[in-house]
């Protein structure tokens, strides 16, 4: 299979942690004979101090004659601290994901037997946990009407969510449920605001339509309680724009860290795969990220071209570096490997070149960057 795959590498260590990613990509590519073309384009905070532009017209028009995204992170601290900044590297993922109508965000969430005795949550509570956040992505408190008052004084953001917003990307959440253990949450704050009644009404009327799928509502408040008391509970979780940022940072300590977490944004047309963490300046250069966010989205990506076969090889690869101890500074800041060690070892183990029965001296000695 021939694709054509735009690459964003973006600001802080989205370069390094996508770099791992297209390597994968490419022992993919290698290994099932597809070929994949990749142009690269800029964005974010990379993009204003090279162009002016957080968003380029370029990449806007590679990106809409692209296959599919893969992209790394955006946002450097020199633009949070100035809340006076006229450009900021974020409205370049902004209107991205506005030009293409990338209009659902999908975060798949597993827990990792092998990383959970180092979250902070109770072994008991995360074994079995595997669910997905469907994030609407181009709509509400995002992409409202902001004022700033000339006085400095009083600020303001809209919060707009029309029904066809709303239906869209219900309906795929509601098949994505059917085609898994046939649940799906709304989370909401129905109870106080007047979109996530309008979220309320039209979900229950579209749940007629998938009888099979059991609904439930949840307010944001209480789901961001439930995710950490009883997280085996979800399946599918259906939210607004800004519930699903927050509510997905919170979900990632479920799996050991934010650092593993992959995400899709699918739209009508050419889809955005992204790590959610990110852009992480703290740790930029110095080789200590944790890439698997990134090669999950990688794996995300191929699923989105049907290419199932390699994206689950991918997946296997991953757990194999995790279930041997394989693992980056943030899961290990004791014991780790250096962030281009464990994307080495993951495309090694895709391309065929370690064998089922590993032997892990070996390959510390080979990989030599054991601290
Ligand atoms: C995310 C990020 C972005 C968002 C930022 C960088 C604009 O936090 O993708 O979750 O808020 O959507
Ligand atoms: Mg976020």
């Amino acid at each position: 299979m021939k694709k054509h795959i735009v690459v964003i590498e973006g600001d802080g260590i989205g370069p390094e942690v996508t770099r791992q990613a297209v390597r994968v990509l490419d022992a993919i590519a290698e290994y099932y004979g597809h070929e994949f073309t990749y142009q690269y384009c800029l964005m974010g905070a990379d993009a204003i101090d090279k162009t002016g532009n957080p968003l380029p017209d370029e990449t806007i028009a590679a990106s809409l004659n692209s296959d599919a995204i893969l992209f790394g992170a955006i946002g450097h601290p020199k633009f949070d601290n100035d809340p006076s900044a006229k450009v900021r590297p974020e409205q370049g993922l902004l209107k991205l994901r506005k030009s293409l109508q990338l209009f659902a965000n999908i975060r798949p969430v597993t827990s990792y037997t092998s990383l959970q005795h180092l979250s902070p949550l109770k072994v008991d509570r995360l074994e079995g946990v595997d669910f997905i956040i469907f994030r609407e992505l181009t709509g509400g408190i995002y992409f409202g009407k902001k004022t700033l008052s000339e006085d400095g004084q009083t600020a303001s953001d809209d919060c707009v969510y029309t029904r066809d917003e709303i239906a869209r990307i219900s309906h795929l959440a509601f098949q994505y449920a059917q085609k898994r253990r046939k649940k799906l949450t709304l989370v909401d704050k129905a109870n106080v605001l007047e979109t996530s009644r309008l979220w309320r009404r039209v979900v229950q009327e579209i749940s007629t339509e998938y009888k099979d799928v059991q609904v439930d509502y949840l307010f944001v408040d209480n789901a961001a309680m439930q995710l950490m008391i009883n997280p085996k509970q979800f399946d599918v979780i259906l939210t607004e724009n800004m519930f699903g940022d927050i509510i997905s940072d919170e979900a990632s300590v479920l799996s050991g860290s934010l650092g593993m977490l992959p995400s899709a944004s699918i739209g009508t047309g050419a889809a955005l795969f992204e790590p959610i963490h990110g852009s992480y300046p703290q740790a930029a250069g110095k080789d200590i990220a944790n890439p698997i966010g990134s090669i999950l989205s990688a794996a995300l990506l191929l699923e989105h071209f049907d290419l199932k076969k390699e994206a689950t090889r991918i997946r296997e690869a991953v757990s194999w570096t995790l279930e041997n101890g394989f693992v980056t500074k943030d899961i290990d800041p004791t014991n780790f490997y250096f962030m281009s060690t464990i994307g080495e070892l993951i495309s090694d183990f895709v391309s065929g070149k370690i064998p089922g029965a590993i032997n892990k001296e070996n390959i510390e000695l080979r990989k030599s960057t054991i601290i």
